[in-house]
């Protein structure tokens, strides 16, 4: 399947030239070699990309934003002007997708496309999820430098990738704008030769040669027809028109002899990625229990069924409760409901609250058990501390269900171990799988903090139902 080369141009630098070089080197590149799909998208909201290369009909949705909905790049992308096919830009992508995409959520998503040719990504001058994504799906970064604080931000791109464990290999620094009329003395004789030595100094790469600041290529962008043109196009009698020349030459070489690495890379990490979560899914299922642990009952697997996930400290125990079992035990064998008489909103109530809700357990000395309630992000919401001899049948027949599951997951051998219990809404095994499972062992160890210091409650068999 052909997939895109991408380059991304970055900078957390404003107005170093990201855009004047993203948009003429995709025109560049299309004049290299015209077979060659080059497509061009910004996470800008400038729209210098749309109105340099939109075609007067062209729509201005669905846009670059989209990509990140699941629609098929190949249904955003418009024919252009020059030959360069561009996606529309969005006047504000957090607006438009408030929840912000994860750093490889476009390089998953260029890697399963149909897509041939470069794919060249503008970017904003921050290090926003927009252009997190771009610079994570890049085969090469490049990075306008205009002067020393540009150069020192690069630093921020190289932690990038460093955090993300990828080499960064990809940046290379071009100095922009550069004021050929700067003359220094000395061993470097312009900004060019002095950026480019800082930049080896610091352990960058750079691209050959630089692009100069020319008067030419402002009014490309600021004239009375209101458009933006390229330089090849309305600038070739500069050398900014040699320096393009020569930087989309390297750019075209460099994707005939790495072609769409990063793709296959991206590709190759998604499937290790997905083994691995079905390896450690299938782990955490090897460790069930079979049957529920209150009433001993066998549990289906693989039936769509509403119950509680239920797992020790050390993982020792971990298995479902079916519903009503879990219920009948915090009301009758917990809260001694059938003495109290609690009514039936408060029971409707504990089961709306029971789905927002996770429940700890843990012995106490005395035979007594503290629970607690805890919120999404294993706060303790309530916490009380009752009797558990009072309820205990002396035959195993009379045992109740709080008594079986003690017995399996906290036996009194296991003073310190505690049990922690969620609902689990989706099939019976949708707990185990990563983020649901990652956040029960969140709220875990929150939980088990917690409860490290019990609180001293008066006990007894409770004579109410009570819980906020
Ligand atoms: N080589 C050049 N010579 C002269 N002016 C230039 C050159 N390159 C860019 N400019 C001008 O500098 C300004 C900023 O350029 P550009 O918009 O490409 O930078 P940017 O890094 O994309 O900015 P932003 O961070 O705001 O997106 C523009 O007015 C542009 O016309
Ligand atoms: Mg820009």
């Amino acid at each position: 399947m052909p997939r895109p080369y991408v380059i991304t141009i970055s900078s957390e630098k404003g107005g170093v030239g990201k855009t004047t070089l993203a948009t003429n080197l995709a025109v560049y590149l299309k004049a290299m070699n015209t077979d060659l799909p080059v497509t061009l998208l910004s996470f800008d909201n400038h729209f210098t990309v749309d109105r340099m290369f939109r075609l007067s009909a062209a729509r201005t949705e669905p846009h670059v934003g989209h990509l990140f909905r699941g629609i098929n790049p190949a249904e955003l992308i418009r024919k252009g002007e020059y030959g360069v096919q561009t996606i529309p830009s969005c006047q504000n992508l957090s607006l438009f997708n408030p929840q912000a995409p994860p750093d490889e959520q476009l390089a998953e998503i260029l890697s399963g496309v149909d897509m041939e040719g470069i794919l060249i990504i503008d970017t904003c001058p921050i290090l926003d999820p927009y252009t997190r994504n771009a610079l994570y799906a890049a085969d090469r970064v490049i990075v306008p430098i205009k002067d020393a604080p540009s150069l020192e931000n690069c630093q921020h791109l190289a932690n990038f990738f460093r955090d993300h464990g990828i080499s960064h290999s990809p940046l290379r620094l071009l100095p922009c704008l550069i004021d050929t009329r700067i003359r220094y003395t000395g061993p470097f004789r312009n900004s060019y030769q002095l950026l480019k030595a800082y930049a080896i100094n610091r352990g960058y790469r750079c691209l050959e040669g630089y692009i100069a600041k020319s008067p030419k290529v402002e009014s490309l962008v600021t004239n009375p027809e209101g458009k933006v043109y390229p330089i090849l196009t309305h600038g070739r009698a500069t050398e900014v028109h040699l320096q393009f020349s020569h930087l989309a030459r390297q750019a075209y070489l460099e994707f005939l002899e790495k072609g769409p690495n990063r793709m296959a890379e991206v590709s190759a990490g998604q499937r290790s990625r997905e083994k691995c979560l079905r390896q450690r899914k299938h782990e955490r299922q090897q460790r069930l229990h079979g049957q529920c642990l209150c009433c001993g009952r066998e549990i289906d697997q693989n039936q769509q069924q509403k119950g509680f996930y239920a797992e020790t400290s050390g993982r020792e125990i971990c298995g479902f409760i079916e519903e009503d079992c879990f219920y009948e035990m915090i009301f009758n064998d917990l809260y001694g409901e059938q003495r109290s008489g609690s009514s039936r909103t408060v029971r409707e109530l504990f089961r709306e609250t029971a789905q927002r809700s996770y429940f700890s357990f843990q012995r106490q000395a005395g035979g007594k058990i503290t629970q607690a309630r805890l919120d999404q992000n294993g706060e303790s919401l309530s916490q009380r501390t009752t009797s558990i001899r009072a309820t205990r049948g002396f035959l195993r027949r009379d045992a109740t269900l709080l008594h079986s599951l003690l017995e399996q997951a906290l036996p009194e051998s296991e003073p310190k171990r505690l049990l922690l219990i969620r609902q689990n809404t989706g099939p019976t095994e949708h707990i185990l799988t990563e983020a649901p499972y990652a956040r029960f062992q969140t709220v875990f160890s929150r939980a088990r903090l917690d409860l490290d210091a019990p609180e001293e409650a008066p006990d007894a068999t409770p004579t109410n139902l009570v819980f906020p």
